[in-house]
């Protein structure tokens, strides 16, 4: 199809990649993940606050490097299963500043949790019960509650509410004080995440339910509490362009826990901390999918013919289109470094054998098109924000091996995972004799 000018196109804010994405794609093929650590301190940086714990949700990301970095810069974190409490303490935390967040256990964690001591934060009452008959009723507990509403960038993300299986009832703390009694378990602070990409309004709401679950806890005479958790959730600006891009005000986000703490301090005393649970706001900017076009064609003839761009990644790399229409701002990088030349309006796809694996959809799989520098194989696409939830859900599909992943630090790329391999990929696989 024709190309078009670019010039109507509003200008794109904060649109940067710190490290040369040709060089990657020569050293280290594609697709590869790429992690900035500056921007990851940066990020760190941002969210220390005087008298607030930082703790990273790990399941945004587990890389082990990142992992290590989180610790380096005093970032405690959570676990959601056994596998991420390994990853915590191989990289070298300490048991008690992992925190197995989850709605259930299964016989590795309380396996690992018996080991290693690591405090847990129940989803389910019957939790409390569990610890207490696997003789664990050492183990400081939290209450992850359910407020009763929610609220997330798409439906699939929503945490609260009737419809979702996180959490506690936040009318049954009176009942879940009663339990720890019984059991001998001791709970020590109460916790809430409703969900990603929350915007202030709802904020507000989350902060006077956390008051609210606080004075009911303090009335059904739960034990004395340590601390508040505001689980994560901040979203962080994927869309670029002038007229979407939003940046959190953390300065009013910390303002909107800081009158939510101070309340809750009256209410149960001083020596309650707070802490914010965040994965994709320290993780997602600093994450780049380095991929390459492999071929380029006109699906249709007239009006209605699209542009494809198809691309070395698929949704086994990258979920988040698929799953949620979840929206990634793409650069395009020319091969030959030639100057970027005018714009099509491109559907980009991957290389698997399902229609959905598509990375310019709308929530409901509906294909979009977007504007993109006219691009020709050989030339790379670069995957913005892929840092949160990008490696950490991708899988073998179509027996795709997983990607590289880089961490760019110091000056310098360092490779922090091997591309997987075909005998890496099937060293489980047993063939029964005879067949
Ligand atoms: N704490 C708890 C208990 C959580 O369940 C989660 C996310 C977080 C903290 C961190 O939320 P964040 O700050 O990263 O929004 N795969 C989806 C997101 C699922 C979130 C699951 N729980 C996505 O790609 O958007």
């Amino acid at each position: 199809m024709t190309p078009s000018s670019t010039t109507d196109r509003p200008a794109s804010p904060a649109v940067s990649i710190p490290f040369d994405a040709l060089d990657v794609a020569k050293r280290f093929g594609t697709p590869t993940w790429v992690y900035d650590a500056a921007t990851l301190e940066r990020r760190v940086a941002e969210l220390t606050r005087p008298g607030v714990t930082v703790r990273y949700a790990q399941k945004a990301n587990s890389s082990l490097a990142l992992l290590s970095l989180m610790r380096k810069l005093g970032v405690v974190v959570d676990a959601v299963t056994e596998g991420e409490i390994r990853r915590g303490l191989k990289v070298g935390y300490e048991p008690s500043e992992i925190v197995y967040t989850a709605d259930l256990f299964d016989d590795a964690a309380l396996d690992t949790i018996r080991t290693h001591g690591c405090p847990v934060n129940v989803g389910s009452p019957d939790m409390i019960a569990q610890l207490g008959d696997a003789g664990l009723s050492h183990i400081p507990v939290t209450l992850r509650l359910n407020p009763g509403f929610g609220h997330g960038h798409s439906q699939k993300v929503n945490t609260g509410g009737t419809s979702s299986k996180h959490g506690i009832w936040h009318t049954q703390i009176a009942d879940c004080i009663a339990l720890g009694k019984k059991h001998g378990v001791r709970i020590r602070g109460l916790h809430m995440h409703i969900g990603s990409g929350a915007d202030f309004e709802h904020l507000a709401q989350v902060g006077d339910a956390m008051v609210d679950a606080v004075q009911a806890y303090v009335d059904a005479g739960g034990p004395g509490l340590d601390l508040v958790s505001t689980g994560g959730g901040l979203p962080i600006p994927y869309r670029k362009d002038a007229e979407h891009y939003h940046r959190l005000d953390l300065d009013r986000f910390f303002a909107v826990w800081g009158e939510a703490h101070e309340r809750i301090k009256q209410i149960a005393g001083d020596q309650v901390e707070l802490e914010v649970e965040p994965g994709r706001y320290l993780v997602a900017e600093c994450g780049y999918l380095v991929t390459k076009v492999r071929s380029t064609k006109v699906q249709g003839a007239g009006d209605d013919a699209k542009d494809f761009l198809l691309i070395d990644a698929g949704f086994n790399d990258l979920l988040r289109p698929a799953m949620y229409g979840a929206y990634h701002h793409l650069s395009v990088v020319p091969a030959d470094g030639r100057a970027l030349g005018d714009e099509l309006d491109y559907v980009v796809a991957g290389p698997l054998c399902e229609s959905c694996d598509v990375f310019t959809q709308a929530e409901g799989g509906f294909v979009e098109t977007r504007r993109l520098p006219e691009a020709r194989p050989g030339d790379l696409v670069v995957i913005h924000d892929a840092g949160a939830y990008g490696a950490a859900m991708s899988s073998n599909y179509n027996s795709r091996y997983a990607a590289a992943e880089v961490l760019n630090h110091g000056g310098e790329l360092h490779l922090t995972r091997q591309r997987q391999t075909f005998e890496q990929l099937v060293e489980n696989e047993r063939v029964p004799d005879g067949l």
